[in-house]
């Protein structure tokens, strides 16, 4: 049975580590919403978390807050290798699920873990963070009313700095970033971690994708390659050409070796009537666009856009309404499709069709 619609959707955070306390902020800043329960292996972490955020309940795992707690949606922000069976746990209870990305580790999970939450009729979203930011819900609205004609070329980028950079802490002697460096401990590396968000962002607006040719690189940043028990063999550089279904080509490139840009994200999309671009380090709330008059003259012009609702609101209004909101579970699961595709392709060497 899916949980009701209810006026104060009762939330848990399932995992409370890094990402947990940006959830826990923004759901508390949410109407309609209150966060019951927090839930993690480590207690110690778990106490922390829900003492900052004043959550009164706490649990060890999953199946014991199922069993012992009423509420109505689960925010999961575990490391991904849990995604899948502590998502198809929740849905079997009839609960919302707000899953952290990547959705799982492969097509095939992201699909069952659709198909249940189709079956079962509960909220389902993924948590593509960057849709947050306004200036893409407008870019995708100018290219899909073809304001800059048909879409010939696209240049997407997600970088990072924090193999070399230490303003977010030293990756060798922290687990929350030595996971993500490891297959052994479920990492997808940054194409799984970051390429995500960077596929999710340059598609939503310039559509799917139908082919991709992917070179992926791991370089040896420890002795054996290896620190503790984490054998540092997940890639961190990807470099994807696509071919877009409109018959655009583009390419789409995320690292960690991007020394002196921490979080930066980039697209710019190119048209038969002009170009839009987007650069997180000149703002995070405003886009530029070539297009008219100003293509003979070379010019640009910076447009402010206003904010839109977060993930986290969109969440809660989706169970309030009844009316499922994006990006979902199958939008998770085209995305790891092109995950699958990239991985292919850099064993073969070879471009990969998306069926
Ligand atoms: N959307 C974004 O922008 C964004 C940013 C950062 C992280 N993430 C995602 O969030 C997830 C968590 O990342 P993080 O940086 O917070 O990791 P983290 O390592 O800091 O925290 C993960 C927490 O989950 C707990 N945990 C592990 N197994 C568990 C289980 N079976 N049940 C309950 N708790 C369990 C760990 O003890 C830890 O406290 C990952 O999937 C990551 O990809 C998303």
């Amino acid at each position: 049975m899916p949980a009701k619609k209810t006026s104060s959707v009762r939330i848990a955070i399932i995992g409370t580590g890094g990402m947990a306390h940006y959830h826990a902020r923004f759901f508390q800043k949410t109407r309609g919403c209150r966060l019951v329960a927090g839930v993690d292996t480590d207690p110690e972490r778990l106490k922390a978390f829900v003492e900052a955020h004043n959550i009164p309940e706490a649990y060890s795992s999953t199946t014991e807050l199922l069993a012992q707690s009423e509420i109505d949606a689960a925010v999961i922000v575990t490391p991904d290798p849990y995604h899948k069976d502590i998502t198809l746990e929740c849905i079997a209870a009839g609960k919302h699920v707000l899953c952290e990305k990547p959705l799982a580790l492969n097509y095939r999970d992201a699909k069952a873990m659709t198909d249940a939450a189709h079956k079962a009729g509960v909220i389902n979203m993924v948590h593509f963070t960057y849709r947050n930011w306004a200036p893409l819900q407008k870019i995708a609205q100018l290219v899909q009313s073809g304001k800059i004609g048909e879409v010939r070329h696209v240049e997407a980028s997600y970088h990072q700095a924090w193999l070399v950079s230490k303003a977010w802490g030293d990756w060798r002697t922290s687990p929350n970033w030595l996971w993500r460096l490891s297959s052994e401990h479920g990492s997808k590396g940054v194409l799984g971690d970051i390429g995500v968000h960077i596929l999710d962002f340059a598609t939503f607006p310039a559509g799917a994708i139908k082919s991709i040719y992917c070179q992926l690189k791991t370089f040896k940043k420890a002795p054996r390659n290896r620190v503790d028990s984490y054998k540092l063999d997940a890639n961190d550089t990807a470099v994807m050409t696509v071919e877009f279904s409109n018959g655009a080509i583009g390419s789409i490139q995320t690292t960690r070796w991007m020394t002196g840009h921490l979080n930066r994200i980039l697209l710019k999309i190119s048209g038969t009537k002009g170009s839009v671009s987007f650069d997180s380090e000149i703002s995070e709330s405003t886009y530029q666009i070539c297009k008219g008059a100003d293509i003979d003259k070379n010019q640009w012009k910076t447009i402010a856009v206003k904010s839109t609702p977060n993930l986290q609101q969109r969440f809660i209004k989706s169970i309030r309404t009844g009316t499922q909101d994006q990006p979902d579970f199958a939008r998770g699961a085209e995305i790891q499709k092109l995950l699958d595709a990239s991985f292919k392709s850099d064993a073969l060497k070879t471009p990969v069709k998306i069926r």
